[in-house]
């Protein structure tokens, strides 16, 4: 076989670190935190799994896989509603918004600092496709401390969406809380 020294020379040159990065964006940790702690008035047992586990460590991320025509992420439910769980209105527009409005929140490199606020997705899954506004930051750089609520960093692929849009695919009502889906710029 003629060709080997030049399949070994691609080969190596598709395993740099290098290659991955440029051409294929692969998204390295910024960090890791660890887990405080919480105040007793914070995490009460109910939410005990959602809080931050005193000395573990939590991978950050200030990037997320790159975006392509159809992104792959996971679905999560979140509320954008008073009292929600964002606990804060949404970064995008300093609103609260009802979870009978497709919105979402995107993990930070998605959140490309803002450049997605009110733009529009499509997210597909569950063989339906909904289209939702995007609201907020899923922040995947911070966590752990009191400005975060004593919660883990996101993940770096996270699409957090409302009430509405979980019912916009059709999944029912008891399968809600993480699903592989695939999203892109509507
Ligand atoms: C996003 O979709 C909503 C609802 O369909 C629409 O009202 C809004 O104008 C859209 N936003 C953009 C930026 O296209």
């Amino acid at each position: 076989m003629k060709n080997i020294g030049f399949v070994a020379f691609l080969f190596l040159i598709l395993l740099s670190p290098h290659f991955l990065e440029s051409r294929l964006q692969i998204c390295k940790p910024s960090g890791k935190i660890k887990g405080k702690k919480p105040p007793p008035d914070h995490c009460n047992e109910d939410e005990d799994l959602l809080c931050c586990i005193e000395g573990k460590y939590y991978t950050t991320y200030k990037c997320s896989p790159a975006v392509s025509k159809r992104t792959k992420a996971i679905l999560n439910l979140n509320s954008f509603e008073k009292g929600g769980d964002g606990y804060s209105p949404s970064k995008c527009d300093n609103k609260y918004h009802s979870d009978d409005t497709p919105v979402v929140t995107i993990s930070t490199g998605w959140y490309n600092g803002g450049s997605r606020c009110l733009n529009n997705v499509t997210i597909s899954g569950n063989g339906r496709s909904v289209i939702a506004m995007v609201v907020d930051e899923c922040d995947s750089s911070v966590g752990c401390d009191a400005d975060n609520d004593y919660l883990p960093p996101c993940g770096n692929n996270i699409v957090g969406a409302s009430k509405a849009v979980w019912k916009g695919l059709g999944v029912p009502l008891e399968d809600w809380g993480e699903l592989d889906v695939e999203w892109t710029d509507a």
